[in-house]
């Protein structure tokens, strides 16, 4: 008998069809997430799972009786237990090195956005308000040679400080837990302390994943010791941040403004605060979303699910469970 995956997220038929090559696909062809009761009434009947945001715990696994293989089509996993997982056996995988220049250029594009008020302005002319030179309570701020600070040096930050030396002439420094020697020396960047970092930086990049480790890391005490003219971008998880606490700084004028692909709750509620702020740049965690980047996750993500019900070592094991 063939094996089963159950697909909860829409899948280019390309790839739908090169899974049906070696096995049985349902999907779940919705824009909207399965209904979670949905998902546990009939995840027993299937050896693989491709998904992107269900959440994957001990209630889903102990019903997932013939599960090998859940393979989520993101690098981040925080909607993984993974705890559950290695109680489980059952493998869990994940997307990393194939977003990594699409997410650096989405970073870009918020540190751009916010520093050079592009939203902001771009309303400004749609709405026929531009009748003379724009002056200065227009202007924006510099991006080229300001000191841009990392927050979680992988890969990711890797290829946007790569951007900000190269191109922008950026003074790049970074906070991680591991030293990235090699890269100090290739590109110039330097290791600076978590509190030096926050205090000094122009922009303040977030890009650590959400663990119970970094849940809100950023909150009050960082925002108050940010300059008044920085700018923060988060391109992580919603999470790692204590919203209500950016929203007082930005309310306060404590911060220059931020650049947003990430929230607390997502989709944002409406009624969020932040989007009713002009200097704050907001998107719809997009940071991946790339017609060739999505595709190849997609793939990817396939190719991990295969590998494992082939009892072959997936690409991309999550890192916790290799
Ligand atoms: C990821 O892959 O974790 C991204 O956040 C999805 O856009």
């Amino acid at each position: 008998m063939n094996k089963r995956i159950l697909i909860t997220e829409p899948i280019p038929e390309n790839v739908k069809n090169h899974l049906k090559e070696q096995v049985e696909v349902d999907t779940w062809d919705s824009p909207d997430q399965m209904p979670r009761q949905q998902l546990l009434d009939t995840i027993g009947d299937y050896h693989g799972l491709i998904t992107a945001k269900d959440k994957i715990d001990d209630e889903l696994l102990n019903k997932a009786k013939k599960l090998e293989v859940v393979s989520n089509i993101s690098v981040g996993y925080d909607n993984f237990d993974v705890e559950a997982l290695k109680r489980s056996h059952v493998i869990a995988t994940h997307t990393p090195y194939v977003l990594d220049e699409t997410v650096a250029d989405l970073i870009f594009g918020l540190i751009l956005s916010s520093a050079r008020r592009i939203p902001e302005l771009d309303h400004y002319v749609k709405q026929g308000k531009w009748n003379k030179a724009v002056d200065l309570p227009l202007f924006g701020r510099n991006v080229h040679h300001k000191k841009l600070g990392i927050v979680g040096m992988g890969r990711i930050g890797e290829k946007v400080a790569r951007r900000a030396k190269l191109g922008f002439e950026m003074d790049v420094t970074y906070y991680n837990r591991s030293r990235k020697e090699q890269l100090e020396k290739e590109l110039g960047v330097n290791f600076q302390e978590f509190d030096e970092l926050i205090k000094e930086s122009d922009f303040i990049l977030l890009m650590t994943p959400l663990t119970k480790q970094t849940y809100h890391l950023i909150g009050e005490k960082a925002f108050e010791s940010m300059k008044e003219t920085c700018f923060f971008i988060n391109a992580s998880r919603g999470a790692v941040v204590d919203e209500d606490a950016m929203i007082d700084a930005l309310q306060e004028g404590r911060i220059a403004g931020a650049g947003l692909d990430v929230f607390e709750q997502e989709p944002v509620d409406p009624k969020n605060p932040l989007l009713k702020m002009n200097n704050v740049v907001t998107l719809p965690h997009i940071g991946s979303a790339t017609a060739e980047t999505r595709e190849e996750m997609k793939f990817f993500a396939a190719k991990n699910a295969l590998q494992a019900l082939n009892k072959e070592k997936p690409d991309a094991v999550i890192k916790e469970l290799q």
